[in-house]
């Protein structure tokens, strides 16, 4: 059989080997500590749940249009209102399959054959797929703790060529945690605004911010492409459902891509989703964002404490993406070691990096404080610093 270049060109997420791995060895009855797995652990709040039964028995199976629900689209209008300041008006929303399906629908969007797409590296590693399967050629950025693991408008404009054609931003990123500063974002919109270029701001993991105020990309100039999810902040990874924000002039062209790769969001999901945004729930996901806050508090000083670098407390998503050169010279053995000489799971730096991913690893909070100590000891343990914790 014939299998595509573009296939091949594709790369495997390492951590399913972790992950694999750490499978076999709990089903030999072993313990493991999951820190690699990239979705809350917490189940998806329960008025949301009940909205989801309620559409699958009340027959709304069907299709919807394919850019969604006209009231979700409206429901996520006004909360760029509530949340942001930001007023929008809901024909510049649409509702995707996951952001996974808003981010594809951008590149298809905006990418011809050979166009630059820009973006941080270490960053979400489907992107760079994402570009090459619209036959885009990636331009992956090196970042590290000296620009919070974002891009600066400096190395925008350094890399830029008249090839370029999109940057992409994720802030919080995934897999630093770390944000972007207002005014970088800004000068970066202000750069590829003035070159014809277009911005994607990936918003997924907001909510889930621990420090200031969260500004979105909406209102920055140039009129930048904003993605979201209801995966990580409403803890709806399973119901596959996200959106994008886009300028009106695109959203024709979206239309027709949404109807040809995917005819239309799933259903009982967008109306499960109609009670994310509700006030009831918005209880629920604070008490979690506050929960995920202890468990960063706790980990990083532990992790800093055992000798992981890590230059800054990162202040958001559910990630700490550490330094462990000085303790191996291989990150992914580092990664398989751990996992069979003390049954932690975590990912090694080259799910997220082209750049010297040998150095690092990505810690991901998503287990609870009680899983959380255990880790902690387990790897003070396997670093013989068992004593000190
Ligand atoms: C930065 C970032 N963007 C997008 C996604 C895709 O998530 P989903 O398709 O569930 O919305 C992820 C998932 O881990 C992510 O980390």
């Amino acid at each position: 059989m014939q299998i595509s270049a573009r296939t091949e060109a594709i790369e495997p997420f390492y951590v399913m080997e972790i992950l694999a791995r750490a499978r076999e060895l709990e089903r030999a009855g072993k313990t493991i500590i999951h820190m690699e797995i990239g979705e809350p652990d917490f189940e998806t709040p329960e008025p949301i749940v009940a909205a989801g039964v309620a559409a699958l028995q009340s027959g709304r199976h069907h299709y919807t249009p394919a850019l969604g629900l006209p009231e979700l689209r409206q429901a996520i209008a006004e909360h760029y209102q509530h949340h942001y300041r930001t007023p929008l008006s809901a024909d510049r929303v649409a509702v995707t399959p996951g952001s996974s399906g808003a981010l594809q629908l951008l590149i298809a969007l905006l990418v011809n054959p050979g166009d630059e797409v820009l973006m941080a590296d270490p960053g979400y590693p489907c992107n760079r797929h994402f570009a090459r399967l619209f036959e885009g050629e990636v331009v992956a950025i090196p970042v590290g703790p000296q620009n919070h693991f974002q891009l600066t408008t400096a190395l925008v404009q350094q890399h830029w060529s008249e090839r370029s054609r999109v940057v992409m931003i994720s802030s919080p990123s995934n897999p630093s945690g770390t944000m972007i500063a207002k005014a970088e974002l800004e000068g970066i919109a202000q750069f590829v605004a003035a070159e014809g270029g277009a911005l994607i701001v990936d918003e997924i993991y907001h909510g889930l911010t621990y420090g200031g105020e969260e500004h979105t990309a909406l209102d920055l100039p140039g009129e930048p492409f904003v993605v979201n999810s209801f995966s990580k902040y409403y803890g709806m990874t399973g119901w596959r459902l996200g959106w994008l924000v886009a300028p009106e002039a695109a959203m024709d062209g979206l239309d027709r891509l949404a109807q040809n790769l995917f005819l239309a969001p799933p259903t009982p999901s967008q109306y499960a989703a109609l009670e994310a945004l509700s006030v009831e729930t918005a209880v629920i996901l604070r008490q979690r964002r506050d929960e995920f806050m202890r468990r960063r508090d706790f980990l990083y000083q532990r992790l800093v404490a055992l000798g992981f670098v890590l230059e800054e407390r990162p202040e958001g998503a559910f990630y700490l993406y550490a330094d462990c050169s000085h303790l191996s010279e291989d990150s992914s053995q580092f990664a398989m070691d751990l996992l069979e000489q003390a049954g932690v799971a975590i990912t090694p730096g080259k799910d997220f990096s082209l750049s010297h991913p040998e150095r690092w690893v990505r810690f991901a909070y998503t287990t609870s404080m009680e899983q959380l100590r255990v880790g902690v000891t387990r790897i003070a343990e396997f670093l013989g610093k068992g004593g000190r914790q």
